[in-house]
């Protein structure tokens, strides 16, 4: 059982909290189905999961819309290997996370586009009854109804006659019992929402706060109390 919190996760929860206006913004990097080339957009990093078991193995928890083509990018690569980018401008610090994704979408869809999550950490939420389905009806419902709007478009990607063919789309989406509620909206953007988690394997955290500057590679160990080897490279 490893004890305590990894320090490279440490620095990104304080570097993550000392940024000033736009927050929690990453870059999520994936390759495409014949791997001939990366892709790489912008997320939001909504949760940091953490099994109490494994304070040192966090899941990075994203959100995304299954329909997109990152999912289908993330489940033709052998092992859903993404990398994950945070440069946070107030600290001068970069973390790069390389990892594991895994995708949670609606148990209601006919085609199950889902990956789940493999490893101790997975399994060991799972022997405790976890549900997946729950945390991502908790982070729909946490996000705002503009937000739960864009779920209810056409296929993301997908090309449009022209711009104002999007005024004919939902604006916003109102949860039960808020006023505006409209089920079938609900229910369509509830059905195209998934929950993205990134299992970490190896980071790159570089300080350019520090002088001299630090880079530090942190790797994955398959047991023991130090689950992360620090390697210290040259930035
Ligand atoms: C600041 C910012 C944050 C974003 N956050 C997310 C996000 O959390 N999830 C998401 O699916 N798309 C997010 N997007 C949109 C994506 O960058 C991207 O355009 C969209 O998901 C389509 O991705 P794909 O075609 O590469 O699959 C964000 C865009 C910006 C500019």
């Amino acid at each position: 059982m490893a004890a305590r919190s990894a320090r490279w996760h440490n620095a990104l929860k304080l570097a993550l909290q000392s940024e000033e206006g736009v927050k929690n913004v990453f870059q999520l990097a994936t390759t495409n189905a014949n791997n001939t080339a990366p892709h790489v957009r912008s997320h939001i990093i909504r949760d940091h999961i953490i099994h109490p078991y494994f304070p040192s193995l966090p899941l990075l928890l994203t959100t995304t819309d299954i329909r997109t083509p990152k999912v289908t990018q993330i489940e033709s690569n052998p092992n859903h290997r993404v990398e994950a980018l945070f440069w946070i401008k107030a600290t001068n610090e970069q973390f790069r996370v390389s990892g594991r994704a895994a995708i949670y979408p609606s148990p209601e869809l006919q085609e199950n586009k889902g990956i789940e999550g493999v490893g101790e950490v997975y399994d060991a939420f799972r022997s405790q009854g976890w549900d997946w389905e729950r945390e991502r009806q908790r982070q729909f419902d946490n996000v705002g109804a503009h937000m739960r709007a864009s779920w209810c478009r056409p296929v993301p990607g997908s090309p449009m006659e022209s711009y104002s063919d999007a005024e004919k789309w939902p604006v916003k989406v109102a949860k039960p019992g808020e006023e505006g509620y409209d089920a079938k909206n609900y229910e369509q953007a509830r059905g195209n929402f998934a929950l993205v988690l990134i299992d970490p394997i190896e980071v790159d955290y570089i300080e350019l706060g520090v002088m001299p500057n630090r880079r530090t590679k942190f790797v994955k160990q398959d047991s023991g109390d130090e689950r992360w080897k620090e390697v210290i490279l040259v930035p």
